[in-house]
């Protein structure tokens, strides 16, 4: 199966042909689950001793399973946050994979690294952090904030009164579901700020003014977050930067779906606090039109990333020698064998340079505040709030949950829309509403209110 043979070179023909039909098409059908019984039914035994052959196998995913997922980047997709690689990046996904480089190491991967690092700087200057910040790339928000989190717990446990004590981190309501379960990984409790909505400065004294003596010795670090997930809402960030001085805790800032919003004119005021984090997370794969895998950390100090994170072994001393003479990206995250997943953000931001991201991100920006108007003028619609970077929260009038949830399953049905409800919280009562995160500078207005009459 090394062999270069006939076969080899037609499933290679085959798969550019595929890929190349799949990157120009711009509305790609929005397919749907099917349940595993169904799929099994459909495509047979696929793993087999003999091979079913690359053409039979090849034809089972064009026709049926590829049907059987959601394209992340349909236009009308707009729920959880949804994605919408540029080409280019695809396409260098591709050579990525070609090139077959090792990540972890400058010594293997060298070539790659100075790329993922050049694309690495731009992400870097988009948050004003001072100079000597860096990060790297990671498998997502998710490795990112962990990787932080790991990297300020051990620097809190420096202090030999903290080395056997369970730490405390707090962020609020507001925040990503994976700071709860990366808090589980590394074993530290988590204290909430009871809102969905903006976390103050304010709320954060009086969270750590209510602390015991004992929980406040646990506290290393707050979480604050630079877009919410569900709404789109901009943590202030420099008055918990402010707080976080005063009170010597790590403050890591999770902008895994709003830091694209870094790259924007009109929406980068909203960060100002960011430059004084310790650490932050942005996924490209999100908002910076990179594909998955592709989420980034980046610390003020990469030195204590390194102390935290710096594996060891009699094969890996080879690194400390050759590996020492350049940047080696398994140093500062949780993973060591790593895919060079910077590259295809590298490639794309080199090919399109740095004004187009920027129209990107502010095209779904706009795309927001118009679906704010046109709800705000619909008689049968009402906004939540404002939106928010590029999120828009919003109830059809009289509607219980079920007819939220039978609308979404009838638009994705009929492979129209991608839409799904989400719950809003304000006053310990939470509210099913309706949802739209825009992030494909492609949806039209057309798009939005084709959406908006399917709720009539
Ligand atoms: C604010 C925030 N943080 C973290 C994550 C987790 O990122 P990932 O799914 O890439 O691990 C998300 C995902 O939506 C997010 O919105």
């Amino acid at each position: 199966m090394h062999n270069i043979d006939i076969e080899v070179v037609e499933m290679t023909l085959d798969v550019m042909k595929y890929a190349i039909s799949r990157i120009t098409h711009s509305s790609p059908e929005l397919g749907k689950p099917k349940s595993e019984e169904d799929l099994r039914e459909l495509v047979g035994e696929t793993i087999t001793p003999e091979g079913i052959g690359g053409e039979s196998a090849f034809g089972l995913f064009k026709d049926v399973l590829v049907k059987a997922t959601v394209p992340i980047d349909h236009p009308r997709h707009l729920a959880f946050v949804p994605a919408s690689p540029t080409r280019a990046a695809i396409m260098f996904d591709l050579v990525t994979s070609a090139s077959s480089i090792h990540g972890a190491y400058w010594m293997e991967g060298a070539g790659g690294i100075f790329c993922e690092n050049e694309a690495m700087k731009w992400l870097v200057s988009l948050t004003g952090l001072p100079k000597g910040a860096f990060g790297v790339f990671t498998s997502g928000g998710t490795a990112a904030n962990l990787s932080a989190m790991v990297t300020a717990r051990e620097n809190w446990r420096k202090n030999p009164e903290n080395r056997n004590v369970k730490a405390l981190v707090i962020t609020s309501e507001g925040a990503h579901s994976s700071i709860k379960s990366m808090a589980k990984v590394i074993d530290a409790d988590v204290l909430l700020v009871e809102t969905e909505d903006l976390m103050t400065a304010d709320m954060l004294k009086a969270k750590i003014a209510g602390l015991d003596p004992a929980q406040r010795k646990r506290l290393f670090a707050v979480v604050a977050t630079g877009g919410t997930t569900n709404a789109g809402i901009i943590d202030d960030l420099e008055g918990v930067a402010e707080v976080c001085a005063q009170e010597e805790l790590w403050f890591h800032v999770d902008a895994a779906y709003g830091g694209g919003a870094l790259a924007s004119d009109s929406a980068r005021h909203l960060f100002k606090g960011i430059e004084k984090a310790d650490s932050i997370t942005i996924d490209p794969h999100k908002w910076l039109f990179s594909p998955y895998d592709c989420g980034a950390v980046i610390y003020k100090n990469p030195e204590l990333a390194k102390e935290a994170h710096e594996q060891e072994g009699s094969y890996l001393d080879i690194f400390k020698d050759e590996g020492a003479r350049g940047f080696n990206p398994s140093d500062y995250q949780i993973q060591l064998t790593r895919r060079v997943r910077g590259l295809p953000l590298w490639f794309s931001l080199a090919m399109h340079g740095t004004d187009k991201y920027k129209w990107a991100v502010e095209e779904g920006i706009k795309l927001a505040n118009l679906a704010g108007e046109l709800i705000a003028d619909h008689d049968d619609l009402e906004l939540v709030r404002e939106p928010s970077l590029s999120c828009v929260l919003f109830r059809r009038k009289g509607w219980s949950p079920d007819d939220y949830r039978s609308w979404t399953y009838k638009n994705h049905e009929e492979g129209f829309a991608l839409v799904t409800p989400t719950k809003w919280k304000t006053q310990g009562t939470s509210e099913t509403v309706a949802r739209f995160c825009f992030i494909n500078p492609h949806t039209t207005i057309e798009d939005i209110v084709a959406i908006l009459q399917s709720m009539e």
